[in-house]
């Protein structure tokens, strides 16, 4: 298992390979680790963009008759490719925060009840739904999850039960830091309360099987680009009756016929808000388009697979060196990345970047977070990354590097 050949054949049978050929993939000596934060660019992204430009230049402001809809095409490519959603289901608009309000405003509009979120929950989530929790008088309660196996159905339970009237549930359905992944279809089953879920870091990983309502962002594993917009999804028999409370001229029925008075638009077309970002909108379309060629079945395995190579890697090289497991140990409980806490994460995180050229990021307190996207990441990767990790770490190079933490970490 820890022989490179044992790599090198994983990679020569990987379904997935040839699709790694068609990313701008930079410094081969780099082991990019970290795109469940921002995904590599896709090299039709790169013509599509000098396309756009030229667009742009020559159809000047006319072009906006090909542009206005996209928001809405590229939504149902995204919601084909990553929810197994029907067109007219999903829509492209700002970013994961400013959709979460969104649609969090639209549900607990129309009903009565606490909001609920894991204490662990990523922070823009947190505070979106406190904020929403004051401006609707309604009770915020955060509640408590197994820091490794995140949020499971029962915890769910125990935190409604507690509340007593619930109006909507958030949560990420592959949690940040761990990696874990919930069980979409027991949670829906346990809650009271809508359940909008965080698809950020599930997104074209993991299949969110039986949900109704959901946020998430495209510049991890849709390799979308830097600040690229969210999408968000309702499903079609839960749309009638949800308003959006950040009204828009997107949004609205007729937008050109400028004098009248708010009348959204009907399903999630409602959700639109302001002027799109063309650019962006046709990066998430390139890079939806090869999530969807490579399936969903596809891109699980090899998420499953490839997470499960490093875990075992890692169990038999970095576990005398102080590293614990900061994930599920199942592999059909991890999302795309692995999670592997120690005490001086931080230093060797830089380390790793800085000497080893290997990009990770640290989620505080003590996790060096390691991501895995199965579009171009390869098995050998893995075990050259874990490789140098453990040289660095058994020499203790980690010390000698600067650890002042930086403004991004
Ligand atoms: C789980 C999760 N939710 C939300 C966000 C924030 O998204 P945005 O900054 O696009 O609003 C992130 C960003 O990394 C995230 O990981």
């Amino acid at each position: 298992m820890s022989e490179r050949a044992e790599a090198e054949r994983l990679d020569a049978e990987d379904p997935l390979a040839p699709f790694r050929e068609r990313f701008v993939l930079g410094d081969p000596d780099v082991i990019y680790l970290d795109g469940n934060s921002l995904g590599r660019p896709p090299l039709a992204t790169r013509e599509r963009l000098t396309r756009l430009l030229d667009q742009w230049g020559s159809e000047l402001v006319g072009a906006w008759e090909d542009w206005i809809d996209l928001p809405v095409r590229v939504g149902d490519l995204v919601g084909r490719a990553v929810l197994e959603a029907r067109p007219g289901e999903t829509i492209i608009s700002d970013s994961t925060t400013v959709n979460l309000y969104k649609l969090a405003g639209a549900i607990i509009a129309t009903r009565p009840g606490a909001v609920l979120v894991p204490r662990d929950e990523f922070p823009t989530d947190r505070y979106v739904l406190e904020g929403l929790a004051r401006t609707y008088g309604r009770e915020f309660h955060e509640f408590d999850t197994d820091r490794i196996e995140g949020p499971v159905a029962a915890d769910v339970q125990r935190a409604a039960e507690r509340a007593g009237e619930v109006a909507a549930v958030v949560l990420s359905h592959v949690q940040y830091r761990s990696g874990a992944l919930a069980d979409t279809t027991a949670v829906e089953a346990a809650a009271p309360a809508p359940v909008i879920w965080d698809l950020s870091h599930s997104a074209g990983v993991a299949r969110a099987g039986g949900i109704g309502l959901a946020v998430g962002c495209t510049y991890k594993y849709l390799n979308a680009g830097p600040g690229a917009p969210a999408f968000l999804y309702v499903r079609e028999d839960l749309q009638a009756g949800l308003e959006t409370p950040l009204q828009g001229w997107f949004g609205q029925h007729d937008q050109f016929e400028m004098e009248r008075a708010f009348d959204p638009q009907p399903g999630v077309r409602g959700f639109l808000a302001g002027t799109p970002n063309i650019p962006a909108l046709v990066a998430i379309e390139e890079g939806a388009r090869l999530t969807e060629e490579a399936g969903l079945d596809r891109l699980r395995a090899k998420a499953e697979a490839l997470t499960a190579y490093l875990v075992e890697l890692s169990e038999d090289w970095l576990a005398p060196l102080g590293f614990e497991l900061g994930s599920p140990r199942a592999a059909e409980r991890r999302g795309g990345h692995v999670s592997l806490r120690h005490p001086e994460a931080w230093p060797i995180c830089r380390a790793l970047i800085e000497v080893e050229k290997v990009v990770s990021d640290f989620r505080g307190p003590d996790s060096l977070r390691l991501g895995l996207p199965p579009l171009y990441t390869r098995f050998a990767d893995v075990h050259e990354a874990l490789e140098r990790l453990r040289e660095l770490v058994a020499s203790g190079r980690h010390r000698e590097v600067d650890s002042a933490r930086k403004r991004v970490t």
